[in-house]
């Protein structure tokens, strides 16, 4: 009988060739392949991939779960959706394989299992697009853990060195703070510790775990401030903010905002802020949706609040509300038997930090210290170790190394010094003394007040502020 050919333009027939082949060619072309029923059992492995696999024979993966086969497998995911996974990146045994998932179907179009193939397992043709793909998980993993840095309290209570009384009784009151819930307003001239000791709060209590937002009242410029604090709502604005922002009472939800500065606060934000102590709600600019919040704020100001609240430029209900708990921060030259402690930490800290050699300070040393009255505080000490550790050569730091570096007393100035004995000032210095003398009088003329010494500057308190932190400045009155 003559053996008649099938016709090969017949469309039919060439569909059936077609899937025929189709799975023939891809099983021969790749690198592994693998099938499941509906239950997620392995029903066909080839023998390719069996090396891949950990196996030697078929028989060891046939009935078996996938996942205990191979297991972040997303067979079982194919099958439960019906939909295919026409590209992925899988790991196996450390190596990175492309692979493609598809469901298989009955005539009736019900899902009765999924097949998987490897495509490639030597991925030299891929490596641009797989350098790319690590690239991006490599951002998305730093990004995630700066996100998370900026929204963690480093410090706690064991960080907070120091044993004279004032120290003990504010780490006293701290720990009390953070069993409870109470909101905490935290008083100390610069450099006292007021945001570490916010953080160990913070890490003490139950809050621990969830987030730590740190705002700074007076560096947020008045037209942002309110968007700032409630966010806004989607569609409310134009250009960036059309999509809506989450504030940072939102973004503190569960956790600790800590609002340092709060003497910077514009009085029409400290009723808000009065009413989300109160009733524990916020609305977001242009929207009309109240939510709730739970927060605790810690509050902290190196101003005299009290002066404040007499002078008609902060609240007396937002004042009695913060003050429930108040703890001070003692200035340094109030415990000077804890400079030996306090330094050898910060010591301890800059060298951790830096590639400077492991440091010692001597007894001479530390008298040189206790005799200066240290207006930065703590701050002021880190950066006077600091540069004394740069300018040592043998991390053995003596009376004379600080001797160098400390003014003689508050008043004097090396500058003006340097000027009475005929020097002329490289230009860029003099205007930097200039400079900070102004900001200096500014603050004197308004008694430490930002807002009113930034008026009298005619320049903005955001602007104030960053130029006093360039200058080591401090805004309470104590300190000018
Ligand atoms: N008791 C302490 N023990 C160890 N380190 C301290 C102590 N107090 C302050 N410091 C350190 O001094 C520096 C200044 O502290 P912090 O920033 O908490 O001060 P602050 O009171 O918030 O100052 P400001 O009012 O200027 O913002 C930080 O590096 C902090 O780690
Ligand atoms: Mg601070």
């Amino acid at each position: 009988m003559p053996h008649t050919s099938p016709d090969v333009s017949d469309p039919a027939y060439v569909r059936a060739r077609a899937m025929v082949t189709l799975f023939e060619r891809l099983e021969h072309l790749c690198e592994g392949a693998i099938a499941i029923d509906r239950g997620g059992r392995v029903i066909y492995v080839n023998e390719k991939y069996l090396a891949s696999l950990g196996l030697k024979h078929t028989s060891e993966a046939i009935g078996r779960p996938i996942e205990e086969v191979i297991p972040n497998s997303m067979m079982r995911k194919v099958v439960e959706t019906g939909e295919p996974i026409l590209l992925d990146i899988m790991e196996l045994g450390g190596e990175q394989l492309v692979v493609t998932r598809m469901p298989i179907e009955d005539e009736r179009r019900n899902v009765i299992g999924a097949i998987g193939f490897v495509l490639y397992d030597r991925l030299e043709s891929l490596k641009p697009l797989l350098a790319r793909v690590a690239q991006l998980e490599s951002d998305l993993r730093l990004a995630r853990r700066q996100l998370s840095n900026a929204r963690a309290a480093r410090f706690t209570f064991a960080d907070f060195v120091g044993r004279t009384p004032g120290i003990t009784q504010a780490k006293e009151l701290a720990g009390r703070a953070a069993r409870q819930n109470v909101t905490v307003l935290l008083t100390g001239e610069t450099g006292t510790g007021k945001e570490m000791l916010a953080q160990a709060i913070h890490n003490a209590s139950s809050r621990a775990e969830k987030p730590f937002v740190s705002v700074n009242v007076a560096a947020i410029p008045d037209t942002l401030i309110e968007s700032e604090f409630f966010g806004t709502a989607p569609g409310a604005y134009t250009g960036a903010d059309r999509k809506g922002r989450e504030g940072k009472f939102r973004i503190a939800d569960g956790g600790t905002l800590f609002l340092d500065e709060i003497g910077e606060m514009p009085l029409q934000l400290q009723a808000k802020l009065l009413r989300v102590l109160q009733e524990r709600e916020i609305e977001p600019l242009g929207s009309d949706k109240i939510s709730k919040v739970d927060l605790r704020v810690v509050a902290a100001t190196n101003v005299d609040l009290r002066k404040r609240v007499s002078d008609g430029t902060f609240r007396p209900d937002l004042y009695y509300r913060l003050n429930v708990l108040s703890i001070d921060l003692p200035p340094l030259r109030d415990c000077l038997d804890d400079l030996p402690d306090i330094s050898a930490r910060l010591l301890e800290d800059i060298s951790a930090s830096g590639d400077h050699v492991s440091a010692k300070i001597t007894p001479s040393a530390l008298t040189v210290l206790a005799r200066y009255d240290w207006p930065g505080n703590v701050r002021e000490l880190r950066n006077v170790l600091e540069r004394a550790l740069i300018l040592s050569d043998s991390g053995r730091l003596s009376g004379d190394d600080f001797a160098r570096i400390l003014p003689v007393g508050t008043d004097a100035r090396p500058a003006s010094t340097a000027r009475a004995a005929g020097f002329v000032l490289p230009y860029a210095e003099a205007e930097a003394e200039f400079e900070k003398q102004t900001l200096e009088q500014a603050l004197a003329a308004s008694n430490g007040q930002i807002s009113e010494a930034a008026k009298l500057l005619q320049i903005s308190r955001a602007t104030f502020y960053k130029k006093l932190a360039k200058f080591g400045l401090a805004s309470g009155p104590a300190s000018v």
